[in-house]
């Protein structure tokens, strides 16, 4: 394992399922009443220039689980809200905790932060990656269809941060991906450049096309947290990709439905569909916690 998580590109497929291993003993321990205090006495920085409920509350809490205790630093609240360089945050908050974890937009900014940073960064979500997320997601699809290798998972609607990472996680775990985005929503080039090694690989532009046969169906929000202004434009760029009753009939039968939260019901989802798999989609919010907890322990209980 490398000293931070910035994204999945930087992992190999044995660190993904180092973290998914230990997460799922991280639930079983959990619901069992075993208790592990692997960071009794330290602190996580949790850093955030954007909302959050899942990244923040399963965090905050995994510490807690773990023995240790986080802090919640508002963006604004900082020095680095008044232009205070990333650089010298990452030397400060180095000398006072054990591991920061950052919720903000350009992807360089974390990279940055981590290059001097002597303790593990953990990137909590950028423009360009959701690692955390994504290590949940592949968790839930072990969960429900017992394997990753050789599991379809089609992704509809936006190539934003969640499927530029789900890709990764995906492809690097053997998974086969198709991914339909309306054009001018694929994701980022440097994905596309990663994905196209790999043949179980696609990009098409209908969603009928990439749900055909798929074990697992992935969405999320038209309008990323940034993209507030572009929402109406998003609403009409986007119809027709919406995960329904209609494109569930394409799936296999057994298939799930995830979705990271929050959802716009009757926009990427239909309220139903939504409901339907409220199961699958609740347990991925929950693996937050006990992945996140793995990825915590790996990199800062040393
Ligand atoms: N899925 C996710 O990251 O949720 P939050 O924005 O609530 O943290
Ligand atoms: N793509 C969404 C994910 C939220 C968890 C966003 O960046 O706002």
């Amino acid at each position: 394992m490398k000293k931070d998580l910035l994204k999945l590109l930087d992992l190999s497929q044995e660190d993904i399922l180092e973290i998914l291993n230990l997460a799922d003993q991280m639930k079983y321990e959990l619901k069992n009443g075993i208790k592990h205090k692997v960071l009794k006495g330290k602190t996580l920085a949790m850093i955030f220039s954007k909302s959050s409920t899942r990244t923040r509350v399963s965090f905050e809490t995994g510490m807690y689980q773990l023995g240790g205790q986080a802090l919640f630093l508002s963006h604004n609240d900082l020095q680095i809200g008044r232009g205070e360089p990333v650089e010298d945050t990452a030397r400060v908050l180095s000398r006072y905790v054990d591991g920061i974890m950052i919720r903000t937009f350009a992807q360089e900014e974390v990279e940055t932060l981590a290059s001097r940073a002597s303790i593990p960064v953990i990137n909590g979500l950028t423009d360009f990656a959701h690692p955390c997320q994504i290590l949940a997601d592949l968790m839930t699809v072990r969960e429900y269809h017992s394997a990753l290798e050789g599991v379809k998972v089609a992704w509809i609607g936006d190539g934003n941060n969640v499927c530029n990472s789900l890709i990764v996680g995906a492809l690097k775990c053997g998974m086969k991906m198709s991914v339909a985005t309306p054009k001018g929503y694929e994701p980022h080039a440097d994905i596309l450049a990663f994905a196209k090694e790999y043949p179980e690989f696609s990009l098409v532009n209908d969603p009928a096309e990439a749900a055909e046969t798929a074990d697992v169906l992935v969405t999320d929000v038209w309008a990323s947290m940034g993209q507030e202004d572009e929402a109406q434009k998003r609403i009409r760029d986007f119809a027709g990709f919406q995960i329904n009753e209609k494109i569930m009939s394409i799936a296999h039968e057994k298939a799930i439905v995830l979705h990271c939260l929050p959802a716009h019901r009757d926009e990427e989802i239909s309220a139903g569909v939504f409901e339907k798999y409220a199961d699958p989609i609740f347990d991925e919010a929950e693996n937050r916690l006990h992945a996140q907890k793995a990825v915590m322990a790996l990199l800062m209980g040393k």
